[in-house]
């Protein structure tokens, strides 16, 4: 039997693939974050662990607070992608054609389940778009009784004992009661991650882009300066941030490659893959950057 392949009573099933976390940059700060998270999944006897539900704005960093417990904590990761069609079933179990002579169909357990066989971390990203009927078969899972019925195996899957749980979503997907109560009560604490200080937004830019080397105060400071000018109506995420001196290096390498000239109609084509190589970041790349990128603010609306 494939390594992909386990049996549940009676049937053969495929299961879902971790996340190998990748070693990039370093986590800066969220030292609350990691260790309100990893606390909560204390247990021992009688002590069961808890399912912390994280919030805040899109791009703060919730995905990232959550690979770094896995990393730390050494546990398989299993991501759950949350949107409004997922039905209770998906939560569960899928099935596809079988390329297998000898069977028609495969089952395909969902992270979660996966992630309760193994005893893995399941992670549900933008759970409250998930609609209330779908998010019925979660509340067994994160009480006391830790299984799930699966209809479509004809199975109840009880978990391992180092199944653990976490949840995300957006401040926004939360208003208006999105998350029914009996899931809402389960999910606990909730986790507050919130627009980090500019000491660590800067220190985030500095370790994912050392290339800038001594020109990166110089920027930082026109970055913090131009999204002020800009009248935003929030303080940046890190993905803003990211994002910004992304594109505004890319525009960097783009005109120390030659630019447009390099890249004629007739002529040899113009590769997209190469190493960027730009040895300075104009101001001008960077205030393009964040004119192309970020939302045009009420008072600057043409
Ligand atoms: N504290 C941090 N340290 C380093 N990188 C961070 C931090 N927070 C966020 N990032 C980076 O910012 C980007 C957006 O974070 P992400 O976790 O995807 O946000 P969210 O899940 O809240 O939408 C990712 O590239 C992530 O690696
Ligand atoms: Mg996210």
């Amino acid at each position: 039997m494939s390594q992909k392949e386990l049996t549940i009573g009676s049937m053969t099933v495929f299961v879902s693939q971790p996340y190998k976390v990748p070693q990039v940059t370093e986590l800066i700060g969220r030292n609350e974050e990691l260790e309100l998270i990893t606390a909560a999944w204390l247990a021992g006897p009688g002590q069961l662990p808890l399912a912390p539900l994280l919030l805040g704005e899109p791009g703060v960093g919730k995905n990232r607070v959550v690979h770094e417990v896995a990393r730390r904590t050494g546990k398989d990761l299993f991501i759950y992608q949350g949107h409004e069609d997922v039905t209770a079933e998906d939560l569960a179990c899928a099935v596809r054609f079988s390329d297998k002579s000898d069977r028609k169909m495969d089952y395909v357990v969902s992270p979660l389940v996966t992630a309760m066989i193994k005893g893995g971390i399941c992670f549900i990203d933008e759970i409250a778009k998930i609609r209330p009927r779908a998010l019925a078969l979660l509340v067994s899972v994160l009480d006391e009784r830790r299984y799930i019925d699966s209809t479509l195996l004809g199975e109840r899957i009880v978990a391992h004992e180092g199944f653990r749980f976490v949840a995300a979503t957006n401040t926004a997907d939360l208003e208006g009661n999105a998350m029914p109560e009996f899931l809402r009560s389960r999910m606990r604490p909730v986790i507050p991650v919130g627009y980090p200080p500019r000491e660590e937004i800067d220190s985030i830019v500095r370790s994912l882009y050392p290339r800038l080397n001594e020109h990166t105060g110089k920027l930082l400071d026109l970055f913090w300066l131009e999204w002020e000018r800009n009248g935003q109506s929030t303080p940046p995420t890190p993905r803003d941030a990211i994002y910004v001196f992304n594109l505004a290096l890319s525009l960097a390498d783009f005109e120390s490659l030659g630019g447009l000239r390099a890249m004629s109609a007739d002529g040899e084509p113009f590769r997209v893959d190469q190493p960027g190589s730009a040895s300075s970041l104009k101001e001008s790349h960077l205030k393009r950057a964040m004119r192309e990128l970020l939302p045009v603010s009420r008072e600057n609306r043409p």
